[in-house]
């Protein structure tokens, strides 16, 4: 028997990082949306743990316990007291390591196949209280939508959205370490204020509103993630220069965002993006998608 659970991937809209906490985390005003890129993962019955991936970046996708597919099949098995024996095959379509909550996602989508397969029935409480145990991003990963994350970006209140918006993803060449952009975040801002949502931007959410959500979406780590990765200014520029709306640094990057008007915009923006040699290749979707779901 195999279980496949579908799982999307997100861009922040807004991320406002304040200082380093003693734990090492920052507290965070994150505002996710889930975008229709979606990973799939299937799980199956088998004599041991297992992880294997297939889709673009692959090669880079770690198969052993650290994967977030593992480690989640491995908490939710140590819940129930049953071995964790099963077999997770990951097909990749998130970029990886680009900012998008891929590894993030794979894991709140191990944890519903298996939850599935072994009939543990978690509560959603404790599937959340899992994900939160796996990383910042994954809870959100598994209600998708759109929501406000506090506290690490784990903590999180669901938001209204009006409409669909449209999305063109720049996938760069390599990827970037999230804790290495926010040790340099922390370097480039010593003072860093508590991070707070803005009002304008939940609004433009609840509306549907693209030009409002364009004049307000910011993210705190893109100057973080531009000092580590310069040429992906230039990667902004072209779409920009193609008439995107806005332009930013997904999460911590390299994976950049274009919000643009409409589906025809947005084609024309990537077809500029794929020719202009900045960036690796060029996805659209659109906005907000759904959660992990089983297939
Ligand atoms: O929670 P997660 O394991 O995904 O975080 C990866 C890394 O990103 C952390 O080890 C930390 O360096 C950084 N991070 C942070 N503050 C957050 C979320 C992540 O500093 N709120």
């Amino acid at each position: 028997m195999s279980v496949t659970v579908r799982v999307p991937a997100k861009v922040n809209v807004q991320l406002a990082v304040g200082a380093a906490r003693p734990d090492g985390f920052h507290d965070l005003a994150n505002v996710f949306l889930a975008v229709g890129l979606y990973d799939e993962v299937t799980a199956t019955a088998a004599d041991e743990l297992r992880v294997t991936c297939e889709g673009p970046g692959s090669d880079q996708v770690p198969l052993d316990r650290t994967n977030l597919a593992a480690r989640a099949a491995e908490l939710l098995a140590a819940r129930y007291g049953i071995a964790p024996d099963v077999h997770l095959h990951i097909a990749k379509d998130i970029p990886v390591a680009g900012g998008m909550a891929g590894g993030s996602a794979d894991g709140a989508a191990a944890l519903v196949a298996c939850d599935a397969l072994w009939g543990t029935k978690a509560s959603r409480g404790e599937l959340l209280d899992i994900c939160a145990e796996l990383g910042s991003d994954v809870p959100f990963s598994l209600v998708g939508g759109a929501a406000l994350g506090t506290g690490r970006g784990e903590k999180l209140q669901p938001l209204e959205v009006g409409g669909t918006f449209h999305w063109v993803f720049a996938v760069a060449d390599g990827g970037l370490s999230t804790p290495a952009v926010y040790r340099e975040f922390d370097r480039l801002t010593p003072d860093a204020p508590a991070p707070e949502a803005s009002p304008a931007l939940l609004e433009a959410l609840r509306t549907g509103d693209t030009e409002a959500l364009a004049a307000t979406v910011t993210n705190d780590l893109q100057p973080a993630a531009l000092s580590l990765f310069p040429s992906l200014a230039d990667t902004l520029a072209a779409g920009t220069a193609a008439g995107a709306l806005a332009a930013l640094v997904s999460g911590s990057g390299p994976t950049t965002a274009f919000l643009t008007a409409d589906a025809a915009s947005a084609h024309k923006v990537a077809d500029a993006l794929t020719s202009s040699g900045t960036c690796r290749t060029a996805r659209l979707a659109t906005a907000p998608a759904q959660g992990a779901q089983t297939v």
